[in-house]
């Protein structure tokens, strides 16, 4: 089984959420028959902004997540509700969150089958993205579960720099890492006609990169580790 809930996330900002959320929700839908639902639960709204010309594969909705209070028993529990309904009439539910959530995050951990990592592999993201795989890992006994699974994905690449060396530091996890995806203009001119990269430029390779990505999740072999 696939999972049915897939949350994009990561503490930190700029990473690349939005843009892997947006890009591996329309290849899942295009994969698998035309059964996923993009969720922007962000309210920068980088994810309805991408879809507004209506030229994305996918159906786009806006579920915000806002931060909780400490004191909040529950967080997020409201829209903890609003996702699982939309898994009950959707197959597959890609969420793009946003950065910087502390409270609300148990939401998610609690919400998720997987949670998607983008990653930018540096020092900067490195200790962020550490707290977060803790988080992870401490909801996974909560839940008593092996979910959320997850699965960091090196993002923005520069190809001139030591692939190996950088990825390497995300290893002591012991989760699983994707194979990376390169830094690419496709992505950001695809946002600027309001397409995913698989329409905006067919066969390329930050297409080829996505697609990857997603057989990876429909397969359920996140754990293929390092870069290509
Ligand atoms: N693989 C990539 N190649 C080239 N540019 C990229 C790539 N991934 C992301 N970008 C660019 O990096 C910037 C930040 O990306 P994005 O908005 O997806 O990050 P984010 O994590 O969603 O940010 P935020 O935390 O603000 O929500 C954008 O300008 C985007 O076009
Ligand atoms: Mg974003």
């Amino acid at each position: 089984m696939p999972p049915a809930i897939i949350a994009v996330c990561n503490f930190k900002g700029g990473a690349g959420k939005s843009t892997v959320a947006v890009n591996l929700a329309c290849a899942l839908h295009r994969a698998t028959g035309e059964g996923c639902v993009l969720v922007d639960a962000d309210r920068q709204a980088t994810a309805a902004t991408w879809a507004k010309a209506g030229r994305l594969p996918v159906k786009t909705v806006a579920r915000i997540l806002h931060e909780a209070k400490p004191e909040e028993r529950y967080p997020g529990m409201l829209w903890v509700t609003h996702i699982k309904s939309l898994a009950t009439s959707n197959p597959i539910v890609v969420i793009d969150l946003p950065p910087g959530l502390q409270y609300s995050m148990a939401a998610v951990t609690t919400v998720s089958d997987l949670i998607v990592i983008p990653v930018n592999p540096s020092g900067i993201d490195f200790h962020s993205t550490a707290g977060f795989i803790a988080l992870i890992q401490k909801s996974r006994e909560l839940r008593r579960s092996v979910r959320p699974a997850c699965v960091i994905v090196p993002n923005r690449l520069d190809r001139r720099t030591t692939i190996a060396q950088k990825l390497s530091m995300y290893e002591q996890f012991g989760e699983p890492i994707a194979p990376a995806i390169g830094m690419r203009t496709a992505f950001a001119y695809a946002f600027d006609h309001g397409q995913w990269v698989g329409d905006y430029a067919p066969g390329s390779t930050a297409h080829r990169e996505i697609e990857t990505l997603a057989r990876l999740v429909l397969d359920g072999t996140t754990n293929t580790s390092g870069a290509s």
